[in-house]
């Protein structure tokens, strides 16, 4: 790989905040071994915060760099082009808050233009559609489009993109996703942490900006996509299942724990359908939200209820077939199947559940933004979404964003805020 023998310069606008901290520098001190990286520069206003990276990665602090910054001054990022170096490839990433957004591209674009450098935007791009389209026009009179990487770390998850290796390759799954033998499927992020140090960004976007419009929205596809016929298709049968998506915004409930202090909703539960000859009439149950008792991360496929005959012979209705894609805590896939009980043959069953751990199949497994920033080195995007899909993203949520419901309030720590208990069978 040509790319990854080249000297390496992230420079990270939002450097200071927590998805920087917490996630995007502990990936990138974890290529070390695979790139020649250079330094890391952490563009913020608080140098405080930055001395406390220092600290907290204190075993690589000569790699960082703290560049004061402030979006909408040129002479910031004229600034950081008098300080990189000439020779290095250079990684953009926009760990702002999306009403950033513009303004550094376009600053980046006028005072950035170096000639070998990969822009990567993290979601939500933008906060509506409109936005979205107005970031995808800058971007292209800017930049080539093989420099932009638009983000959603969901689909750098093993086990998301295990979905599809699962189903595409195992006839007997591949078979029975559909209506026919498909009762309803539920999408469920739930979190232990709440907003916490991120308050300013999250009072912008709110739940449905964060979770459901990116990263729930494309695990609910992933189940309904097509086998694509090339790999080179990929993206053209995620759009096709997209694009088949609609959110039944009558069904929204929106709630938010009681000790947030903001006004933004931090749980969302929604139901979500296909226009897809395979899965019309299927429910899609999607639930997300902070402050729960524990992380909790799950796609579940619940199969239908067995037929009458059966209850007939074995004197009891077997339990249902449930096929579950776990992506925390464990990253397993199991699946309800129904044996014999020690009453014997042609008596009632016993339902036991069938598992696969990904860790004995992959040993350790790389975190979803290791995987990502690496193939933004490589300039391989097949795992980044292109401008189309930000849009479509955007056309299927805006409906829920629009629709003025009532924000309730669930207490903090509860397994699932009791208002939601009736929809979510899958904990
Ligand atoms: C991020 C959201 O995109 O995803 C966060 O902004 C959320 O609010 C996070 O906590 C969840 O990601 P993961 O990988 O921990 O499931």
């Amino acid at each position: 790989d040509t790319e990854l023998r080249k000297r390496i310069e992230f420079i990270i606008f939002g450097g200071t905040g927590d998805l920087s901290r917490n996630k995007l520098i502990p990936a990138i001190l974890k290529l070390k071994d695979k790139i020649d990286l250079k330094k890391i520069y952490i563009l913020g206003r608080n140098r405080k915060k930055f001395e406390e990276i220092k600290e907290k990665f204190k075993d690589f602090s000569e790699l960082f760099v703290f560049v004061e910054f402030l979006a909408e001054r040129e002479e910031s990022y004229k600034n950081i082009s008098s300080i990189l170096g000439k020779e290095s490839l250079k990684v953009f990433y926009l760990a702002v808050p999306p009403d950033l957004f513009k303004e550094i591209l376009e600053n980046v674009g006028k005072y950035l233009n170096f000639p070998e450098k990969r822009i990567v935007i993290e979601k939500p791009f933008g906060l509506s559609l409109k936005h979205a389209k107005d970031l995808n026009k800058i971007i292209s009179v800017y930049f080539k489009e093989e420099e932009i990487f638009r983000i959603d770390h969901y689909l750098g998850k093993p086990q998301v993109q295990n979905i599809l290796a699962f189903k595409f390759s195992n006839y007997v799954f591949s078979e029975v996703l559909n209506k026919c033998l498909v009762e309803k499927v539920e999408v469920i992020a739930l979190e232990e942490v709440g907003v916490e140090g991120r308050k300013a960004y999250y009072e912008k976007v709110g739940v449905i900006r964060d979770m459901l419009q990116n990263h729930m929205l494309l695990l609910s596809s992933l189940i309904v996509m097509r086998l694509p016929p090339r790999a080179e298709d990929f993206h053209f049968e995620l759009k096709n299942a997209l694009k088949r998506a609609e959110f039944e915004s009558e069904s929204l409930i929106l709630g938010k724990y009681k000790s947030y202090q903001g006004k933004a909703p931090t749980f969302a539960l929604v139901k979500l359908h296909f226009d897809d000859e395979r899965f019309t009439g299927v429910p899609f149950v999607l639930a997300t939200g902070k402050k729960l008792k524990k992380k909790l991360t799950r796609v579940c496929i619940h199969f239908k209820n067995f037929p009458k005959e059966i209850e007939r012979l074995l004197g009891c209705v077997p339990e249902r077939n449930l096929l579950v894609f776990e992506l925390y805590p464990e990253q397993e896939v199991s699946f309800r199947v129904n044996v014999i009980s020690p009453l014997g043959f042609l008596r009632c069953t016993e339902s036991i559940n069938w598992r696969v751990s990904l860790k004995d199949v992959l040993g350790e497994i790389p975190e979803a933004y290791e995987s990502l920033l690496l193939d933004v080195i490589r300039g391989d995007k097949t795992l980044f979404l292109d401008a189309e899909e930000t849009e479509i993203l955007w056309e299927k949520t805006e409906p829920l964003l629009k629709k003025e419901k009532e924000v309730l309030t669930y207490d903090d720590r509860v397994l699932i805020p009791e208002f939601a208990e009736d929809f979510i069978s899958c904990l």
